[in-house]
């Protein structure tokens, strides 16, 4: 049988091991995960999920600080329309998160990242501008689009310098979503350079509604690949979503994808941004543990441990500092919610919010704990000790081990 090793995924003149490790928010595909693949010829994905609060917390500026400050007036008020981003200090953020990343980078393989429609900033198609339009600037390789259509980004940065040699290309789940975003792009004459097609397994917020398990993501990128042929296409397609073992990947690129795009089992790497005890929640979870909700006020349904502690909190909404999730109005899903409860429990200090979360502050603290449906298996791929704690692995095991093992085999990292 083949391994991934046997194959390449050639992006313009490059030729890389087609492994990609997917974007992670909030920097938990962090920059030191994304080297390791570009070190190894992949391709590794930084976040630009609230850049200005992950400089803060990696190079020590005061973004949040000073916006909680500008906006400190607001805080007990319900109504959030006026949080605004300035848009010079996020250009700044970003730059200064992707150029530290790429300045770190070594090796054949590239970084790119991972810029979410969904964070919609209270300036949707601004905000979104100014994100890509300062990666590119600050020299990133490539920009993948996800968590939303996206069928006027490449118009957004079609008069960019970079346009035509950065790498860009976007997550879909479906043939639909595709075929709407090449139709909407052709104006800018340019087709993306590789396609992610993520399935129903995966972490993070799904491009599926609550009926997600009837999905399949072989199918789906068949469907795909056969529409690619017959408009004589050629663009590399990404599987994502549930690609376990070096097998499954394998399976995938003999039947003509380019790559795969793969994150659970980076999770429980020491590169991965999470906190070592929840990636020891990560390794103990069984299937049971894991389940698809309606929480996240972007809309999307999205996979989570049920142990995560931002499940039912109700802290109060905490736009003045963050507020990635206000939409053009000004509104979160959230804030609705949480002005519900309070209304409903007059005097309570604290409430209890079932069916939203305040995505920004519990991502920002990671106690949510988004995974990939194949979560449950994690506890096979490490060793533990008698206190039943988990072995953490170096994301160059993971790597490697998807790119030469063979037979469905996981190779255990050496016991230390
Ligand atoms: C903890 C976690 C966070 C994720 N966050 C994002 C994200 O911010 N943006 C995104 O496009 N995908 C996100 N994803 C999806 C992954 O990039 C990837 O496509 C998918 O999880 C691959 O499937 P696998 O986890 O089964 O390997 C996330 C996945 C996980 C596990």
């Amino acid at each position: 049988m083949k391994r991934v090793d046997d194959f390449r995924l050639k992006l313009g003149t490059q030729e890389l091991v087609p492994i990609m490790i997917g974007g992670m928010g909030v920097d938990i595909s962090t920059t030191a995960l994304s080297l390791v693949a570009a070190r190894l010829g992949g391709i590794g994905h930084i976040s630009d999920a609230m850049v200005p609060t992950v400089s803060d917390r990696r190079y020590n500026t005061k973004y949040v600080k000073d916006k909680l400050k500008l906006y400190k007036y607001n805080v007990a008020n319900s109504d959030k329309a006026v949080v605004q981003f300035d848009l010079g200090l996020l250009a700044e953020a970003t730059e200064h998160h992707v150029r530290h990343s790429m300045e770190a980078k070594r090796g054949p393989g590239m970084i790119f990242i991972n810029c979410m429609e969904k964070l919609t900033m209270n300036a949707p198609k601004e905000t979104l501008r100014v994100r890509m339009r300062s990666a590119l600037d600050a020299g990133i390789d490539g920009i993948t689009l996800a968590a939303g259509l996206h069928l006027g980004s490449f118009g957004l940065l079609e008069d960019h310098p970079r346009f035509r040699d950065a790498k860009l290309g976007i997550i879909v789940s479906s043939l639909r979503a595709l075929q709407l975003f090449v139709k909407k792009s052709a104006r800018t004459n340019r087709l993306p350079d590789y396609v992610v097609v993520e399935g129903p397994l995966a972490g993070g917020h799904l491009g599926f509604g609550m009926d997600w398990a009837q999905y399949d993501l072989a199918t789906i990128v068949a469907e795909i690949q056969a529409w690619l042929v017959a408009e004589k296409l050629d663009i590399p397609l990404i599987p994502a979503g549930g690609i376990f073992t070096g097998s499954d990947a394998t399976r995938f690129l003999e039947n003509g994808a380019g790559a795969v795009q793969l994150a659970t089992r980076f999770t429980v790497t020491h590169e991965c941004g999470l906190p070592d005890d929840v990636k020891q929640e990560y390794f103990k979870a069984s299937e049971s543990d894991i389940e698809v909700n309606g929480i996240s006020p972007t809309g999307y349904p999205m996979r989570m441990l049920k142990n995560s502690p931002a499940i039912g909190d109700g802290i109060r909404p905490n736009c003045e500092a963050y507020g990635y999730l206000l939409d053009a109005t000004g509104n979160c899903q959230y804030i609705q919610a949480y002005n519900r409860e309070v209304a409903a429990h007059p005097g309570e200090k604290k409430v209890k919010v079932w069916d939203k979360t305040c995505l920004c502050t519990q991502m920002r603290n990671f106690e949510l704990w988004t995974c990939g449906q194949y979560t449950y298996r994690l506890k096979d791929t490490s060793r533990v000790d008698a206190s039943g704690s988990y072995q953490l692995l170096s994301a160059e095991h993971v790597f490697q081990d998807y790119q030469f093992s063979t037979d469905d085999k996981i190779a255990l990292p050496e016991a230390t």
